[in-house]
C-alpha cells in the first residue's frame, strides 16, 4: 500500500495567484503522478486522463473498485470532441447544455473516442465530460494539453471531501500535493446525465442528481429515470452505499420512528433546526448540526453537507439521525446523498 509512504504538499490558490499552484499541479502530473485539484462541486482526485498507468494510481490511491469509471474533466467546450463522440442527432442538444450549464457541475456520459484508454471509462464504451467552473482544474486541465481524470478525492465510499483537512484526512500520506482552493462552492458532486437516443428523440437520463437540477435539465427536453441495474454500475446512482460515514446513519420518514436506546449518544443533522419539524426537539441530542442556519436554504445545506456529515462522523457518536429534506430541485441530490449515506445492505 502507499499509505503512510509520501509526504503530501499543501499549496495554496488565492485570488491574487493562483497559477503557482496550477504550474506545481501540472509539474506532477507531467511526471505521471496524481493529485488532489479543488472543484466547484467536491474536491477531486486527478490523474492525466491519456496516460494509463497514472490513471490507474488513482484508483489504487481511492481503493476504488476497477469497474467504477472515472470523470474525464476538459479545459474547455471544443476539447469535449477529444473524448467524446458527438452524434449529428445528439448535437444540438450538446450544444444546448453546454452553452447553459458548462463551466459548471454537470457531467454528460457520452460514447469515448479512442483516445480515452479503456481504464479511465472501466472498459464501458462511453466517457463522463465536464468543464469544471472552478479555475484551478481549469487552468491545470489548459496549462497540461490532456483532459484530465478526476474522481472525487476521497477513499472508495467514504464521504466526498469538500475543503483540503478533508481531504488530508482522506489521502493524507498517499498523494504528493493537494491545491488549496478554499471551500467547495456547490458542496455536492455534479449532476450526471447520459444523452441517447429514444427513437427519433434526444433523451437525458439522470444517473446521479446534482446542483444542476431535474427541473434545470427539463427546459432542454425530456428527463429519464436510470435504470437499475444490480451488480454493474450502468449508473452510478445503482451503488447503494456511498458516500458513508464510519458512524451508523439513519434516515426515517417520520420523527416517530426514532426510538433512542438506552444510553446511546445521538448526533442529528438537522435541516434548518426548526422545532416544528418534529427531531430537534424529540431527543436530548449529543450533538446537533444545522445545514442550513440560515432558515432552510436548499444551497446553504449543499454547501454544507459533506463538511456536517465528516464533522458529526469524527464525533464519536454511537449514531447519526438525519432530518429528511423535500425532493424538489436541489432538495432531489441531498436526499440521494442522505439515502444512500443511510443505507445499510437491508435491501
Ligand atoms: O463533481 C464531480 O463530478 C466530482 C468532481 C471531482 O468533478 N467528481 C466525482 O467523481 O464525483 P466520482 O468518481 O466520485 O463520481 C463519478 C461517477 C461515478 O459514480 C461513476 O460511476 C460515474 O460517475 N461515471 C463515470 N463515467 C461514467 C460512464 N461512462 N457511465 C456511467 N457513469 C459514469
Ligand atoms: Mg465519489
Amino acid at each position: 500500500m502507499l499509505q503512510g509512504g509520501v509526504e503530501t504538499r499543501v499549496e495554496l490558490a488565492d485570488f491574487e495567484d493562483w497559477k503557482t499552484a496550477v504550474a506545481a499541479a501540472v509539474k506532477e502530473l507531467r511526471a505521471g503522478e496524481v493529485v488532489a485539484l479543488p472543484t466547484e462541486t467536491v474536491y477531486g482526485l486527478a490523474a492525466d486522463a491519456f496516460n494509463a498507468e497514472a490513471v490507474a494510481k488513482v484508483f489504487e490511491v481511492k481503493e476504488r473498485p476497477s469497474f467504477d469509471p472515472l470523470i474525464v474533466h476538459v479545459a474547455r467546450v471544443r476539447d469535449l470532441e477529444r473524448v467524446a463522440v458527438v452524434s449529428e442527432e445528439l448535437r444540438p442538444l450538446v450544444k444546448k447544455l453546454t452553452g447553459e450549464f458548462w463551466p459548471g457541475p454537470l457531467t454528460l456520459v457520452l460514447p469515448k473516442t479512442d483516445k480515452v484508454p479503456d481504464i479511465v471509462t472501466s472498459g464501458l464504451p462511453t466517457v463522463g465530460v465536464r468543464l469544471s467552473a472552478h479555475e484551478v482544474m481549469r487552468g491545470v486541465a489548459k496549462e497540461l494539453g490532456n483532459p484530465i481524470a478526476a474522481p472525487s478525492a476521497n477513499r472508495f465510499g467514504r464521504i466526498s471531501p469538500t475543503s483540503v483537512s478533508a481531504v488530508m484526512s482522506e489521502l493524507g500520506g498517499r498523494i504528493p500535493l493537494v491545491v488549496d482552493g478554499g471551500a467547495c462552492g456547490d458542496g455536492l458532486e455534479s449532476t450526471i446525465i447520459a444523452l441517447e437516443m429514444d427513437g427519433d428523440k434526444p433523451v437525458m437520463r439522470l444517473l446521479r442528481p446534482g446542483p444542476v437540477t431535474r427541473e434545470d435539465l427539463r427546459k432542454f427536453g425530456r428527463v429519464v429515470k436510470a435504470k437499475r441495474v444490480t451488480g454493474t454500475v450502468e449508473a452510478p446512482g445503482t451503488m447503494e452505499s456511498h458516500y458513508a460515514p464510519e458512524t451508523p446513519m439513519f434516515l426515517f420518514e417520520k420523527p416517530e420512528e426514532f426510538v433512542p436506546e438506552e444510553g446511546k449518544k445521538y448526533g442529528l443533522l438537522s435541516f434548518r433546526d426548526e422545532e416544528k419539524d418534529g427531531y430537534v426537539g424529540k431527543h436530548d441530542w449529543a450533538q446537533v448540526e444545522v445545514l442550513s442556519p440560515g432558515g432552510g436554504k436548499m444551497s446553504e445545506a449543499a454547501v454544507r453537507f459533506f463538511f456536517l456529515l465528516r464533522k458529526l462522523d469524527e464525533a464519536g457518536l454511537d449514531a447519526i439521525v438525519a432530518e429528511p429534506v423535500s425532493k424538489a430541485r436541489l432538495g432531489e441530490a441531498i436526499m440521494d446523498r442522505l439515502q444512500r449515506a443511510a443505507f445499510r445492505g437491508e435491501d
